[in-house]
């Protein structure tokens, strides 16, 4: 291959990196208040994920006893932005 090319391949390979590397850098962020390190939460960190967060809408959901607010950010996989209490020392 003549070697301009090349290089103008070699650029742009480059910049396409940097592009995903710059997406998955600005990714969600937004981090929930951590679980409650109550009765009612207590037992999620032990349980595989999916399984854990199948159980958060019987609490919280409109007919719950603990409905999300209004301007809840997108709701599905609630343990990727809500991190378990921090164990106690
Ligand atoms: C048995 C009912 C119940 C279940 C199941 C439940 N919650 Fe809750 N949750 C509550 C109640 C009631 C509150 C508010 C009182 C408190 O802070 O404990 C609360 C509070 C929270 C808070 C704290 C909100 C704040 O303002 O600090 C988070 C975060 C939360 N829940 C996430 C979850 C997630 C994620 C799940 C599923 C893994 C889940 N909850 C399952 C009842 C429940
Ligand atoms: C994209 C990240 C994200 C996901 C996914 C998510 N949350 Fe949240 N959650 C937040 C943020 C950020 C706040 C704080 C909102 C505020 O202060 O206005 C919050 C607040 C809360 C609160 C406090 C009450 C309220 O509504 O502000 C509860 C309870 C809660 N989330 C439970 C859940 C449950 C249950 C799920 C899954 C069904 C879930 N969250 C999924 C980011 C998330």
């Amino acid at each position: 291959m003549d070697p301009k090319r090349r290089r103008l391949l070699d650029v742009a390979f480059l910049a396409a990196v940097a592009a995903v590397v710059g997406v998955l850098v600005a990714a969600p962020s937004a981090r929930g208040p951590r679980l409650p390190a109550d009765a009612d939460h207590r037992v999620f960190p032990a349980r595989p994920r999916a399984e854990a967060e199948a159980a958060c809408p019987a609490c919280h959901s409109e007919r719950g006893p603990a409905p999300l607010a209004a301007g809840h950010p997108p709701k599905p996989q609630c343990l990727h932005c809500h991190e378990a209490a921090r164990p106690k020392r």
